[in-house]
């Protein structure tokens, strides 16, 4: 039976309301992402990783299988490796087992890498050299980082309330070239001393494709993108403008371009916030852009990340924040970004975004009624301070009570 154009609407606002969006109610065109076509049973790789990813993994599977019950589809979750438990287990940080197993899925689910126990190791025993392996080895070229201000959690930031007010931007790094991958690279003695070196290098075709990606998200999204760069000093951002220019002007005639040196695209970022809405950058002004318009949110501890390929690929789906191994083990970590993170996973892969749009609502709800872990819990908030474990079970509970969404005949 086809539903009528103006019931279908009603619907989709009944669900655009539940769900405030914590990542930007974007919806890419088929050709920018979306993994499989919607169906009832998937499979899924989850990476649990070291530090306090184990936890927050555990209460994000037990999220989603009450998500998986509730709206009547399965995700079946096989672990794998990868990180510093990789290297101990395998002595390799991203061994081919579990390259091989994240290839075959229909999307990955990755929690977060690291700890002091791996960083004095040689390079290729690091658990960030798995993490690049990966990103490399899948062809994730395309980072989407949401930073949208959560009005509960205003307080927790320490920049001013009318500041942060409103904020919503996407910043799109691209993820698998710059200075991360560019050859040569090394440190060796020439004349005497030590000298250090890596290459900032990027092919036309690498940043015409992020360029494609992100022109994309911006005209779904308030239609203006923001390009980062360092073109008054380096030939390679320079190279950078000009395929991102030639890009928007051919293709993307209606995306309002402009372009930013990332010096004052850091200051900005914390002056004025609200005049951004999408961002591209290379690998490593992402890098650094990402972590500072975290702190708009108020915690790293909130924020989602997905890493895209081609289409009909697999993409990876993590929270943005390190592994913390200082609160490992003591139930003290906040399991809301990768929860958050699966949300991305049904929308962008798996093409569940009511799903998504569900777990959303479910996060929204336990800060609205007044939870918090410690990462976001102020002195005087008169909050009640819940562990990674309750966080996940309360979250679970309101999983279980929140409307179903419906189905949306197109
Ligand atoms: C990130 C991280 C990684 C990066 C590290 C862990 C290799 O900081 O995902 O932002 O630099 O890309
Ligand atoms: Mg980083």
């Amino acid at each position: 039976m086809k539903i009528p154009a103006a019931i279908t609407s009603i619907v989709l606002a009944t669900t655009a309301q539940t769900a405030r969006c914590f990542t930007s109610n974007l919806k890419f065109s088929k050709s920018t992402a979306l993994n499989v076509e919607k169906k009832d049973s998937y499979s899924i790789t989850v990476l649990p990783g070291d530090g306090i990813g184990p936890e927050i993994t555990e209460s994000t599977k037990e999220v989603l299988n009450a998500l998986c019950e509730r709206c009547d589809f399965k995700i079946e979750m096989t672990d794998a490796l990868m990180g510093g438990c990789a290297i101990d287990e395998a002595n390799d940080p991203f061994p081919q087992e579990s390259l091989d197993q994240c290839r075959k899925s229909d999307s990955v689910l990755l929690a977060c890498i690291g700890g002091y126990k791996w960083d004095n190791n040689p390079r290729e025993l690091r658990p960030e050299t798995g993490l690049l392996k990966m990103r490399k080895e899948m062809g994730l070229f395309a980072n989407l980082r949401p930073a949208k201000t959560i009005p509960q959690l205003m307080d927790a930031s320490s920049i001013k309330p009318e500041v942060l007010e409103g904020v919503d931007i996407m910043i799109v790094r691209e993820l698998t070239g710059d200075v991360y991958f560019g050859e040569p690279k090394g440190i060796d003695v020439i004349d005497g001393e030590r000298v250090g070196y890596n290459n900032m290098i990027y092919k036309e075709s690498e940043i015409r494709r992020i360029a494609k990606v992100a022109a994309d998200v911006a005209s779904k999204r308030g239609g203006q993108l923001c390009s980062v760069d360092k073109a008054n000093v380096l030939d390679v951002s320079q190279l950078w403008r000009d395929v991102v220019i030639e890009v928007c002007e051919k293709e993307y005639p209606n995306v309002e371009l402009s372009h930013m040196y990332v010096d004052n695209a850091a200051m900005q970022l914390v002056r004025w916030p609200k005049q951004f809405d999408t961002m591209v950058t290379g690998n490593i002004f992402g890098d650094i852009l990402s972590d500072q318009a975290s702190m708009l949110v108020g915690s790293l501890g909130m924020l989602p990340s997905a890493s895209l390929g081609e289409p009909g690929t697999p993409g990876v789906f993590e929270p943005i924040h390190g592994s913390a191994p200082d609160i490992a083990g003591t139930d003290k970590a906040n399991p809301l970004a990768m929860i958050l993170s699966a949300a991305m996973m049904l929308r962008y892969d798996l093409s569940r975004p009511d799903e998504g749009a569900l777990l959303e609502a479910a996060v929204e709800k336990v800060l609205d009624d007044g939870f918090r872990t410690a990462d976001i819990k102020t002195d005087d908030d008169g909050c009640t301070l819940l562990g990674c474990k309750e966080m996940g079970k309360k979250i679970v509970e309101i999983v279980k009570t929140l409307p179903i969404p419906q189905p949306v005949l197109a």
